[in-house]
């Protein structure tokens, strides 16, 4: 799938703005401050629904403006039109075709996947990064995984104020048994979607980073669910038993701190490069090569999963990379996937690919 047009109206430093996006690779120059994650972001709003920089929306407006609008027309079988208008005062609106829709409709229309110097978040950050990472995965692929999550999530929510007031209220406890069953039932479904999915990254991911460590090392990507490592032939029913078990094994302690300790929000990914764990023992290199690596297999798995490749959104990263892996990636996504660059630095590129491909230039929020 590609964009073909993007419109910006009131979008951060954008007043009104059009582009014409080709499918292939699209290189925006320009200085600090300009407005080029500014543009990356706004495309990204039109595939999760919200940005991922910020989670106060009306941010997004540009300062002094009552209401912003993002527009874009995707070319896949057919083409799409989508819309996402935010305002200071009323509810955000998502358009497909001009008809309003809900979130969990809208997400999944146009797919994308997103490599900024932050995703070295990955690796170096918390486990609340990394599952963050493999959820924004997973839903745009799978709509029964987005309800799934929303409802495990609103479960653990009340699980844990129950278990609050319980403190206090003991009596409330004979509620609980009924919200345990959710909490096992949903969680299940959570972990054995993220296992799965994982481990089609993790092979996906191996293959891209052998090639780019000249096969020197071996990437692992690891599920670990919050009752630790799952065991070979895992499965639906072996996670439901450990599952059942940590509830038997952690419910006093449960009761003592009034909170949840079990469930797919403690679980966590691992990283691993020839055995040894890379948040630890890895090398920056090491790590962005990993991370690297990772993104291309989500390019990959959503094209297995979707029959269409995604868009692929790069903001400042070839800076961070050393010549041989700029030349990796540059390599696997022209003229494949559409790409999305952001530089300040044209001299990254190579002069024969830059004859070739369109390049804009962002200047204080207009595209020239
Ligand atoms: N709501 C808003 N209204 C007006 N301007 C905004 C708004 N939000 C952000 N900006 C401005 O947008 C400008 C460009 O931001 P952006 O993050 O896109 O820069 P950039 O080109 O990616 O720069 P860098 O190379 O430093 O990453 C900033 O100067 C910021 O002040
Ligand atoms: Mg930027």
């Amino acid at each position: 799938m590609h964009i073909q047009r993007l419109n910006l109206l009131n979008f951060r430093n954008y007043s009104s703005q059009t582009v014409d996006l080709s499918p292939g690779l699209n290189i925006f120059v320009g200085d600090n401050a300009q407005g080029k994650t500014n543009l990356l972001e706004a495309i990204y709003v039109l595939s999760l629904s919200k940005s991922y920089r910020t989670s106060r929306e009306t941010e997004l407006i540009k300062h002094g403006e009552l209401q912003t609008a993002i527009q874009a027309k995707v070319r896949k079988m057919a083409v799409l039109d989508l819309e996402a208008v935010i305002s200071q005062n009323g509810p955000k609106k998502l358009l497909v075709n001009a008809k309003q829709t809900s979130a969990s409709s809208f997400m999944g229309q146009l797919n994308v996947v997103l490599f900024t110097p932050d995703s070295l978040q990955l690796v170096k950050g918390s486990p609340s990064d990394r599952r963050r990472f493999l959820d924004i995965q997973i839903c745009q692929i799978d709509s029964v995984y987005r309800s799934t999550l929303l409802k495990y999530q609103r479960v653990l929510r009340q699980r844990n104020s129950l278990l609050k007031d319980a403190y206090h209220n003991r009596s409330l406890l004979n509620q609980l048994p009924a919200w345990d069953s959710q909490l096992l039932n949903l969680g299940t479904r959570v972990i054995l979607r993220r296992a799965q999915v994982l481990a089609d990254l993790q092979r996906y991911a191996q293959e891209a980073h052998g090639e780019i460590s000249q096969r020197r090392e071996t990437l692992e990507i690891v599920y670990e669910p919050f009752f630790g490592r799952l065991e070979p032939g895992w499965s639906g029913e072996t996670i439901r038993e450990a599952f059942i078990g940590e509830l038997q094994e952690k419910r006093r302690e449960e009761l003592q701190r009034g909170y949840s300790l079990v469930g797919p929000q403690r679980d966590d990914v691992v990283f691993l490069i020839n055995g040894q764990e890379l948040k630890l023992y890895g090398s920056q290199g090491q790590q962005r090569t990993a991370v690297l690596a990772y993104v291309l297999a989500e390019l990959q798995l959503m094209h297995a999963e979707t029959g269409e490749l995604p868009v692929v959104l790069l903001d400042d990263v070839l800076s961070e990379l050393d010549q041989s892996r700029r030349s990796f990636l540059l390599s696997i996504l022209n003229n494949k996937a559409q790409t999305i660059v952001t530089t300040t630095n044209l001299g990254y590129f190579p002069t024969d690919l830059l004859a070739e491909i369109t390049t804009f230039e962002i200047k204080a929020g207009t595209i020239v």
